[in-house]
């Protein structure tokens, strides 16, 4: 059997995740397996059509695919995107039509199912057979019984592809709407929003005005009495995608350092704004390649949140209600940062007048917003990602990322572990006897004990 491995790690064969399939090969050393380097050669693949149309071929000759990566902020590294991209745009898909896939991911767990929600529906657009996904912990291979988990999965796949066994598809097509957005009539001076200072930020990877978000977001830019900053990621000096060689973990000094000019773009511009609005188009499953490069490179600053207690919200245009993991992504960048997440605005739905009339009080609420200092509170999409990082950073990762652990210590990060909570301590102390006596137990009336603090909240005419 002839298995080809896509390798979405820009570190090559020095991947984790390639550990994964190293470990199938030795165990089962009968079949071949054809590990192709695809983020770290991508400049290469995308520029040599003979390279990419090689791995067409290398696809084609195989009995299975396994899409192999590590999590690259809440996805698949840029680099990886945009192979998926090529095959779109060079309409390669039929060398992966009915082929048996499966797809592997190495990570700590955050955000590694939106990752794997992405792929999956990567597969099924291209009309593969996916039997399943294998969401591992990057270090599941150094346990016994993680090991044997991995390699039960694996045999089953070989199964799977040995007897030709169905598989399901999850995802529908895309539904694309063929709308034209044509802004309205000027907006009068007096319907104006003032901005009160507050310094607005667009960023587009759209370089064509005439398109939808083109028009959308100099609708929006309309809306301010006052001048708003809109930066295109194409005039940004970016060298490369992340290559994943760590070194940002001790001090958040990126090996890009001098190279390009990503960090005059995050730093003087990104950082130093008031109001964030992200806007792109919908690329295959998620925004493009140019836009995930961004985010993957401001990954320099490791788990540190540099945007904190700012209004951000994203213009799209494409199908976002159908893929409600772009949204859920969006939501969780910003919850992450301790900013507020203020709304998206697309042009899937509505009439240009409706699609004008949101952009303009997009607008109005972000102002607000921002000048309230509001911050609405976050929801598990934020609470979830941030323990995983609190816990890893204070766990096993805090020898990689000490520039993490340092601001995590300085910031009371890990005051909000709950052995730290000294109220729910003292509580405890005094209420769980309590709570063994049974006569106690029988008596009390845990709604009406619930609710005694908020009734002093209420009942207090200073609260
Ligand atoms: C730029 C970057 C972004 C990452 N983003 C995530 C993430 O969003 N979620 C996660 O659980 N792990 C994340 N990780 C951790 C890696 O996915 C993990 O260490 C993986 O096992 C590395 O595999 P590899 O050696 O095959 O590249 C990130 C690592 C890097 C370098």
């Amino acid at each position: 059997m002839k298995i080809t491995i896509l390798n979405g790690s820009p570190k090559g064969a020095e991947s984790v995740t390639m550990q994964y399939i190293l470990y199938i090969k030795k165990k089962h050393p009968e079949h071949e397996y054809n590990i192709i380097n695809i983020a770290q050669t991508i400049k290469k693949i995308e520029k040599n059509e003979e390279r990419f149309k090689n791995i067409l071929k290398q696809v084609g000759d195989s009995d299975g695919i396994i899409w192999g990566f590590p999590l690259f902020v809440m996805l698949v590294c840029s680099q990886y995107k945009r192979f998926i991209e090529l095959i779109f745009e060079r309409n390669a898909e039929a060398a992966f039509e009915n082929k048996f896939t499966f797809v592997l991911s190495t990570s700590i767990h955050f955000y590694d199912h939106t990752a794997q929600n992405y792929m999956h529906s990567i597969c099924d657009d291209l009309k593969m057979n996916y039997v399943g996904n294998y969401p591992a912990d990057s270090w599941d291979l150094l346990y016994p019984k993680r090991r044997a988990r991995w390699l039960l999965f694996a045999e089953e796949f070989i199964n799977h592809i040995e007897n030709n066994f169905p598989t399901s598809k999850h995802y529908a097509p895309l539904n694309i709407r063929d709308f034209k957005y044509t802004p309205g009539k000027i907006i009068e001076d007096t319907r104006k929003i003032d901005t009160h200072g507050k310094k607005i930020l667009v960023v587009s990877d759209e370089t064509n005005e005439n398109t939808n978000i083109g028009k959308m977001i100099k609708k929006f830019k309309e809306s301010f009495s006052n001048e708003i900053e809109i930066v295109n990621l194409y005039d940004i000096d970016i060298k490369g995608g992340c290559i994943s060689c760590l070194q940002c973990g001790y001090d958040n000094k990126c090996s890009y350092i001098g190279k390009d000019g990503f960090f005059e773009f995050w730093e003087d511009v990104v950082m130093t704004s008031d109001i964030l609005v992200f806007a792109g188009v919908i690329k295959d499953r998620y925004l493009s390649s140019r836009w995930k490069m961004v985010q993957d490179r401001a990954f320099y600053m490791t788990h540190t949140p540099t945007l904190i207690g700012k209004q951000m919200g994203y213009i799209i245009s494409g199908p976002l209600t159908q893929i409600p993991n772009i949204s859920q992504t969006f939501q969780a960048h910003v919850e992450i940062q301790d900013s507020n997440f203020v709304d998206i605005i697309t042009d899937e739905f509505g009439t240009s007048e409706e699609i004008d009339a949101l952009l303009h009080d997009f607008a109005r609420r972000l102002v607000t917003f921002s000048k309230a200092d509001y911050i609405k509170p976050i929801t598990f999409l934020g609470e979830g990602g941030k323990k995983i990082f609190r816990d890893d950073i204070y766990g096993r990762n805090r020898f990689v990322f000490l520039a993490d652990h340092e601001y995590y210590e300085k910031h009371g990060f890990y005051d909000t572990f709950p052995q730290n909570d000294e109220r729910a301590k003292k509580m405890n102390e005094k209420l769980i006897p309590l709570m063994r006596i049974d006569k106690v137990r029988n008596k009390i009336n845990m709604k009406q004990e619930f609710l005694r603090p908020f009734t002093k909240v209420i009942e207090d005419p200073n609260k």
